[in-house]
């Protein structure tokens, strides 16, 4: 196991509330962000420019962007945003966006559900805007879904999501992360995974995006990094889920993850006290229970 460095995006702000059902105030969301940047993290993902219609808890992204990238935190870290099409791409670079992210599924009933059309269609709305973010300077990642499994379709190939990988590398993603949606994934599944996935891909062009419904997220980062995988997608709390993706839960931790990497003697720039209290903010606030182990560990003492 090398002890490089990881990489931490934090998708807690987007991924973390995009399904909850309580108001969360652009004021509470820029307070996280805040919170989560002074505990180390240096790229968080802050809002998504999708239609408000299909996901109301993201309605105030311009203001969020807007407010993060004209203050002083947008010289300590990078807040990549969501974008489904050209129409949220320009909102977005509008707001002050200096990155972004696309975001496609390995299954086509997952793709009609969450973004209303298929898995190529997705990608043909994805050209111009990769065009527009080439011109504008500005980056853009991937993000693949139900890389391990679908709410709707069950099992989903390997050699699909390699495929898929593959294609939004080639389109100008700088980097993609692989989406375990529904959190069903087991080790060995996401060892061969990335196996497969590295084929086609360096695999330094790969994240880890494991949802914890199934509490194998932990033991997923893991097999991944054996796989050679350097970056990781979590949410701090464990926050979250996809509204359209019924009874998946929130991300991996990102209080377990860096604890994980202590462990390990990997490196992740965090300072665990200062995210387990962002963590506990956020839920007091939400008046919600800490899905973080380690967080409810730390609390505890
Ligand atoms: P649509 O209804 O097919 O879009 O939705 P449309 O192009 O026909 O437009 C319909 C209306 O939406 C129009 O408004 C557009 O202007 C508007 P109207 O004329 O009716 O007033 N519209 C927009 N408004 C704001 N921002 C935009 C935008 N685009 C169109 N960007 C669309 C297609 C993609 C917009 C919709 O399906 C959508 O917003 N989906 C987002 C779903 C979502 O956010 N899901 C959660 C994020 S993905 C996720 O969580 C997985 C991930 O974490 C990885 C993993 O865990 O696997 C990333
Ligand atoms: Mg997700």
């Amino acid at each position: 196991m090398p002890s490089d460095a990881v990489k931490i995006v934090e998708v807690g702000p987007r991924d973390g509330l995009q399904n909850e059902p309580s108001d969360v105030s652009t004021a509470q969301k820029l307070a996280l962000i805040e919170a989560l940047v002074d505990a180390g993290l240096a790229c968080v993902e802050a809002t998504a420019f999708v239609s408000p219609r299909w996901v109301p808890q993201m309605a105030d992204h311009a203001e969020v962007l807007t407010t993060l990238m004209r203050g002083p935190l947008a010289q300590r870290a990078r807040f990549p945003v969501l974008t489904p099409n050209l129409k949220g791409y320009e909102a977005a670079r509008d707001a002050g966006a200096r990155e972004v992210a696309v975001f496609a599924a390995a299954s086509e009933a997952f793709s009609q559900k969450n973004i209303n059309c298929s898995i190529d269609e997705s990608l043909a709305r994805f050209r111009p805007l990769l065009e527009a973010a080439a011109q504008d300077g500005i980056a853009v990642r991937g993000y693949l879904s139900c890389v391990l499994g679908c709410p709707y379709s069950g099992a989903v190939s390997a050699h699909k999501v390699s495929e898929l990988a593959a294609r939004l590398i080639s389109a100008g993603c700088y980097e993609v992360s692989l989406g375990d949606t529904i959190g069903v994934g087991t080790p060995h599944q996401t060892r061969a995974l990335i196996e497969s996935v590295s084929r086609r891909i360096p695999v330094s062009l790969v994240a880890g995006h494991f949802h914890d419904t199934y509490g194998q997220a932990l033991a997923n980062v893991y097999a991944a990094m054996e796989a050679g995988v350097r970056v990781f997608d979590a949410s701090v709390a464990g926050l979250g889920g996809c509204p359209y993706a019924k009874g998946a839960s929130g991300n991996l931790a990102t209080e377990d993850l860096v604890y994980l990497c202590q462990g390990l003697g990997v490196d992740t720039g965090v300072d665990l006290e200062k995210l387990v209290t962002a963590g506990d903010d956020i839920c007091q606030a939400l008046g919600r229970a800490n899905q973080s182990r380690v967080a409810r560990a730390m609390l505890a003492k």
